[in-house]
């Protein structure tokens, strides 16, 4: 991979001219390639299975992304379950929300038809069954979805999800994300050292920049949509040495620019596409 301008320029003049916000905690990559860029498998490998299911997860495995992202909720019963939406109807074809439903009931649902017959009959995961089969495989971005957060810590998704990361010992292999920023004032309560990344959001944010809002949330990363990165918050983040994750890319001339740009990652449908675009790059 070519190292970006800036980014050697940063690495001369680093003990001279830039101030870092605080030092990034982020997870280990028990497969990194060492280029100091992740590619992040987004929801899986979810341009060839259907999004949050173990079909995308172990595909995203075999393509060798770096990291695998999902989207977390609860079910009636208090389980950390992998689905995007709170509303089951895209996913899974029925009625009402994910947390009207209990764990077992869940699981009598199908997630894969929606996006190919082929996957009939996949299954709702859970983040234990997950993390069981990622450890010291691949690094896993949880994100913790709104309609499941809760305004205080305890026995929330926050402490649900954690006391499962630390079931499995991954403390050190995941990093944490959400749009709520609830998120990241509970993880900073029950576990500061556990890595985090804040996924911008207009509302919450104010007239706060990028650099503002990690410090105010004392986070790891900054996470935006390629649509809201401006070159002020790029360079903002690249002079400050903030570590910034972008999403969701999947065109190769976007994932180049986006890299060039110094972003320390990329979410992508398209890991395999991605990967071989930062290797000859
Ligand atoms: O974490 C990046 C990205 O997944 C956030 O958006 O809607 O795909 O969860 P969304
Ligand atoms: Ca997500």
């Amino acid at each position: 991979m070519r190292i970006p301008i800036f980014t050697i320029a940063v690495f001369l003049f680093s003990g001279t001219f830039i101030h870092t916000v605080a030092q990034s905690n982020l997870p280990k990559l028990p497969n990194s390639n060492d280029d100091n860029f992740v590619v992040i498998a987004h929801r899986g490998a979810s341009a060839y299975a259907p999004e949050n299911t173990h079909s995308a997860f172990k595909m995203a495995i075999e393509m060798k992304a770096e990291m695998i992202e999902l989207d977390l909720l609860l079910s009636k019963d208090g389980i950390p379950v992998i689905i995007h939406d709170e509303l089951l109807k895209r996913t899974t074809g029925e009625k009402g929300n994910v947390s009207d439903y209990t764990l077992a009931e869940l699981k009598e649902m199908e997630t894969g038809a929606w996006f190919n017959e082929q996957f009939k009959g996949e299954p709702l995961p859970t983040l234990e069954e997950v993390l069981a089969y990622t450890k010291d495989v691949v690094a896993v971005n949880i994100e913790i979805k709104h309609d499941a957060v809760t305004d205080t810590a305890q026995d929330g998704i926050v402490d649900k999800a954690l006391e499962l990361v630390y079931q499995a010992k991954m403390q050190d292999q995941v990093i944490f994300s959400s749009f709520d920023y609830r998120v990241m004032e509970h993880l900073n309560e029950l576990d500061p050292n556990i890595p985090k990344a804040l996924l911008y959001e207009k509302r919450q944010s104010g007239s706060l920049s990028p650099k503002q809002l990690v410090e105010k949330y004392a986070v790891d990363a900054f996470n935006c949509s390629y649509k809201e990165l401006t070159d002020e918050w790029i360079s903002e983040l690249t002079s400050n040495n903030i570590p910034f994750f972008i999403y969701t890319v999947n065109e190769p001339e976007l994932m180049e620019k986006i890299t060039e740009a110094g972003a320390r990652g990329i979410f992508s449908d398209y890991p395999d596409v991605l990967k071989e675009v930062v290797e000859n790059m």
